[in-house]
């Protein structure tokens, strides 16, 4: 009763009668032109065949140390230890020719390791650390500079595919002869387990999320020899296979050592599976350039050059150059500070905060590193659980919002009360943030201007949509409330999920919380680490999420699947309830159809086309509401050789991927004293650290 005359009076008050909303509606325009801001360096473009090929060279070479372990009988000759025909970097791409051996990388990162059964789901860190470590089938990092007639990954542990000829399955060539970073064969031994007891397996999942789903629905997997496998598929010429096989989540795992603790192979548990290898576990077998050999907690992580890494240069000098690499354990902000400092190597200068002062310093002519922005493609976004059939299991309060999360009115409403020009401001001042309408970012390949729908900043018409949306303030306490009927007519309470450990996140969430108390919308925060983050995500225990957004919406062309929910558990903001039903709204559905069609569709012309209808479903009906853009920068250090001019932070992958790390070098004059396990070479899986000569 006294909330019903709460509400009446509260209509009265602020004079709104049905009727009049239409009215109040501010319209959507076109979206804000990005203020010019030069990219500095372009990549010098080329065929991927110009990069690195496979052949076998006449003589190979390693650095002095490691020979001695040869010559000391602790180690095979080189020649048995790489594969007949290695992977060959040219001479021809190398920004400054074949390099020395000796140094190392100094990087930093926020993140810490769970442990290092990344196909259980284990973080290592981020940063680069697993990118470094976890080497998959084919590679798409250094893209960025593939002249785009030859758009399509590179080949890595996969040297080969071809399609059959109507395109419903994929031959996939695997090197012959490689090993693990311990001497073990990589062979399908290791694809059988990864494709049948990691991805197959519904109680695993892997860091990245790879599923069956990932390949297409009913895509199955065929071994047929040691070093090839098949792919069947559903549909024809799915393209974008080829790059559900790079990074993120076609990199098998040792399994010779992940095996025995998998429950289909007597493994006790997923549980003691998932944590069989956690951090002090060393020498974990890898196929990445580097070997982790210690690890002290919140200190450091020390790597070690892997003496069977399979790549060589063209003067058959096995790689890395860089004989170890480091990972010190502190802050992303601390990456900046220390890589502008010279106590670090390398950042992506990401955090639009730290920008002004980055900038100041690297402009001093003593500055020890590089600072070189690219194009602007870090974005957020508030992302709304879309699920209202159970996934994560709400209690009443979240699934009300999940119901309001669906409803279009209160969407507009939400995205017309963001003021993005000040909400980007309030990171940094001049030209590098826009108001970002979400979806596809401005200056990528498929983006189209005419196509993308801009809901401007406007108060009232916000108040107008949440109003049609049943949102009243009934009890005249500032925020609005459910209508009546809906718990009780309670004021609406919305969890917003964010990472703790950027400034920027959280920046960004609390400058999303004052716009949305400012339009009488109750958000609180539930700021945490970026692991559990994660955790609380999948788990779908949460309303909103501030989140910076994935490769997707730059090229398009990877993860593609990822753009809409085309699969129960693939998109960030819609996963299926336990039954695995996906409750779709129409306008997902359209999204759907659209991203399936790209996939299926080899036609250029018909490609862009259907990502104009994407853009325009996606902004329109706000799949997610964009906050803000803005171009990265990365900084490393001036001793390097061989940094690909051009390289963005993020593009197809990070910029630890795109300057490919194995093949960096430091000249010996300018060479400094980091390394922290001279002359010794990773031990046996599980030992305790690195092994010395004597
Ligand atoms: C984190 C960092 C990025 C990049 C990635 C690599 O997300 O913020 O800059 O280093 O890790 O995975």
């Amino acid at each position: 009763m006294r909330l019903q005359s709460c509400a009446a009076a509260a209509a009265l008050f602020s004079g709104i009668l049905p009727g009049a909303l239409a009215a109040q509606f501010v319209e959507p325009t076109t979206p804000p032109e990005p203020p010019a801001f030069e990219a500095q360096g372009e990549p010098v473009f080329v065929n991927r065949d110009e990069v690195y090929v496979y052949r076998a060279l006449d003589s190979y070479n390693e650095p002095e140390f490691v020979r001695a372990f040869v010559e000391a009988g602790l180690l095979p000759p080189i020649e048995e230890r790489l594969p007949k025909e290695p992977l060959v970097y040219l001479a021809g791409n190398m920004p400054d020719g074949i390099g020395v051996y000796g140094d190392g990388l100094r990087h930093v990162i926020g993140g810490r390791p769970e442990g290092w059964n990344f196909w259980a789901g284990q973080a290592y860190g981020w940063g680069g650390i697993d990118i470094g470590m976890v080497e998959c089938l084919t590679r798409t990092g250094p893209l960025f500079m593939v002249n785009p007639e030859d758009l399509q990954p590179f080949p890595n542990l996969a040297r080969s595919w071809e399609w059959s000829e109507d395109g419903m399955s994929l031959t996939v060539n695997l090197i012959e002869g490689a090993r693990w970073s311990d001497g073990d064969p990589f062979d399908t031994e290791d694809i059988d387990f990864y494709w049948n007891h990691i991805v197959m397996d519904p109680e695993v999942t892997p860091l990245m999320g790879a599923s069956q789903e990932t390949y297409g629905a009913g895509t199955t997997l065929e071994i047929t020899g040691p070093y090839s496998f098949v792919m069947h598929f559903t549909t024809p010429f799915p393209e974008q296979v080829l790059y559900a096989l790079a990074y993120g989540n076609f990199c098998p795992g040792p399994s010779h050592v992940l095996k025995p603790h998998h429950p289909a192979f007597g493994g006790e548990s997923y549980e003691a599976f998932r944590q069989a290898f956690p951090p002090d576990y060393m020498n974990f077998p890898v196929m990445g350039a580097w070997v982790v050999v210690e690890h002290r907690p919140d200190d450091i992580v020390v790597l070690r050059r892997n003496p069977y890494y399979w790549k060589v240069d063209e003067a058959g000098n096995q790689l890395p150059y860089l004989n170890e690499v480091h990972y010190r354990l502190s802050t992303w902000a601390d990456r900046d500070v220390q890589a502008v400092a010279g106590t670090g190597d390398f950042s992506n200068l990401e955090q639009a905060e730290s920008y002004v002062e980055a900038l100041r310093r690297s402009a001093e002519p003593d500055a020890p590193a590089r600072l070189a922005f690219g194009p602007r493609t870090i974005g957020y976004s508030l992302y709304m659980n879309f699920s209202a059939n159970g996934w994560g299991e709400p209690d009443a309060r979240a699934q009300a919002i999940r119901e309001l999360n669906r409803n279009p009115h209160f969407r507009m409403g939400v995205t017309q009360a963001i003021d993005r020009q000040r909400l980007g401001e309030s990171l940094v001042r001049g030209p590098f943030t826009y108001p970002y309408p979400g979806g596809l970012y401005a200056g990528t390949s498929f983006y189209d201007a005419q196509s993308t729908v801009f809901y401007p900043y406007s108060p009232e018409s916000a108040r107008a949509h949440f109003e049609a949306a049943g949102l009243s303030d009934t009890d005249g306490n500032g925020f609005l409330n459910h209508p009546a009927d809906v718990l009780g007519g309670a004021d609406v309470q919305i969890t917003l999920l964010a990472n703790t450990d950027y400034a920027t996140d959280r920046n960004l969430a609390e400058g999303v919380v004052a716009m949305m108390e400012a339009a009488g919308i109750r958000v609180s925060l539930n700021l945490l680490s970026g692991n559990d983050r994660d955790a609380v995500h999948a788990a779908g225990q949460w309303d909103w999420m501030v989140f910076r957004n994935a490769p997707e919406l730059i090229t398009v062309v990877q993860n593609t699947p990822q753009l809409a929910p085309t699969g129960p558990r693939i998109a960030l903001n819609h996963r299926a309830n336990a039954a695995g039903e996906l409750d779709l709204m129409p306008f997902e559905q359209e999204m759907v159809d659209v991203v399936n069609a790209f996939i299926a569709s080899r036609d250029p012309q018909e490609r862009v086309e259907l990502m104009k209808t994407y853009q325009r479903l996606y902004t329109e009906n706000l799949y997610a509401i964009g906050l803000t853009a803005y171009p990265g920068a990365l900084i490393i250090n001036k001793r390097f050789a061989n940094v690909p001019p051009g390289a963005p932070i993020f593009m197809y992958n990070w910029a630890e991927d795109n300057i490919i790390r194995e093949r960096l070098w430091v000249p010996e004059e300018a060479q400094i004293d980091m390394e922290l396990h001279p002359n010794t070479l990773p031990g046996a899986p599980g030992s305790p650290g690195p092994v010395a000569l004597d």
